[in-house]
């Protein structure tokens, strides 16, 4: 028989208020149980790190259940199947699952999808050909949906999400401002990426420098952030304009409890009538049924060059609390993945 593997975890030690700090965070080690008919033990090799895992950090009502205290922090992750008690599966095989910060998990096959390595570097199932790409697509294609000339704006613009979003926007023929956090991520934004023009929300005048990079307005906001880049993008908004709201990252480590001081909704509620604006949340998976098309034509963009990825990967499970907050304070360039195991 072979020796059982020690599975390390991370698990939600207390509920952050405000800002998480690596005391929410507890590492724990336990010995793999043996499998049971129709299970597969799976040895993680990369987890995704994505903003919205602050929010399952938190206790409020949301559109997900939140992490139990205790409970291992959940997250997209790809892994190696190490030993299998189900037909469908081999040992070695690559799948995408959905583990949470820990080196092994058990899973009866349900929820996991083979990947085929020889395609695509595996780490992209968590990035341009993941989640946050299949949302870009997603929110462009159904809310945005940019014409020819029309000016696209997306903050975040350097992350997973928005990188994806500028250059399907381009490949849609609009022309795309991004709005990002200091210099390196705007150069990388105009020089390796081809926006038109790249803002840095960090910048004293960003506001003026924002209105100046969009003399047409803006057509199109792909909101990801919130706070004040939206107050700096709402009065360029054209008539007619589209908001995808997909991410309020700026917000995320405020108690929602708390009023803030600052009401724009007036103004907002006013402009919305006024501009005949279309301004629709969404969360990626009630658009599934497209997913097969976005593999189809995200897949042939890359081949072409024209969709480019950028990955930021920190190593050892122990390093993904530090580099979670690093997150929410713009310190990853790029799709934020911890390397588990190799
Ligand atoms: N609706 C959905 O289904 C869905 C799915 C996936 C992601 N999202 C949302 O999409 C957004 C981007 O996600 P991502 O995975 O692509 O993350 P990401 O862009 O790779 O990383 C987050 C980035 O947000 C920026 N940021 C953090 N705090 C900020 C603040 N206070 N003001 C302005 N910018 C701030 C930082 O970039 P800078 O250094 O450039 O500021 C940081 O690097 C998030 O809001 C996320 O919640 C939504």
């Amino acid at each position: 028989m072979p020796t059982q593997p020690t599975a390390t975890r991370v698990v939600l030690a207390s509920r952050p208020s405000g800002k998480p700090v690596a005391e929410n965070f507890r590492l724990e080690a336990e010995t793999v149980r043996d499998l049971a008919e129709g299970e597969v033990l799976l040895q993680i090799l990369y987890l995704s790190l994505d903003p919205y895992m602050r929010g399952r950090m938190d206790d409020a009502k949301s559109y997900a259940k939140p992490v139990e205290i205790g409970g291992v922090m959940e997250g997209g992750t790809v892994a190696r199947v190490l030993r299998t008690r189900n037909a469908a599966f081999d040992p070695g095989d690559i799948v995408l699952s959905h583990s949470g910060w820990q080196s092994h998990a058990i899973s009866n096959g349900s929820d996991l999808r083979k990947l085929d390595p020889g395609q695509a570097p595996v780490t992209t199932a968590l990035g341009v050909l993941g989640m946050p790409g299949f949302t870009a697509y997603a929110g462009l294609r159904n809310i945005g949906k940019p014409k020819a000339g029309e000016t696209v704006v997306v903050a975040a613009a350097s992350g997973a999400v928005g990188s994806a979003v500028g250059q399907i926007a381009r490949i849609f023929g609009a022309r795309v401002v991004g709005i990002a956090g200091g210099r390196e991520k705007c150069d990388y934004l105009r020089d390796v990426l081809g926006f038109d023009a790249a803002v840095d929300h960090h910048s004293s005048d960003f506001a003026t420098a924002l209105a100046a990079a969009c003399p047409q307005g803006i057509d199109v906001y792909f909101e990801n952030v919130g706070g004040p880049v939206w107050s700096a993008v709402f009065p360029l908004l054209n008539d007619f304009a589209r908001v995808p709201v997909c991410g309020l990252i700026a917000h995320y480590n405020e108690d929602s409890s708390v009023a803030n001081s600052h009401d724009q909704l007036p103004a907002v509620m006013r402009a919305i009538l006024r501009k005949s604006l279309t301004i629709r949340g969404f969360i990626q998976r009630e658009f599934a049924d497209q997913r097969s098309d976005f593999y189809r034509e995200a897949g042939a963009w890359i081949a072409e060059g024209r969709l480019k990825h950028k990955e930021d990967i920190v190593v050892g499970l122990e390093n993904a609390p530090e580099a979670f907050i690093g997150l929410l304070e713009g310190k990853n360039f790029g799709k934020l993945i911890v390397r588990v195991a190799s």
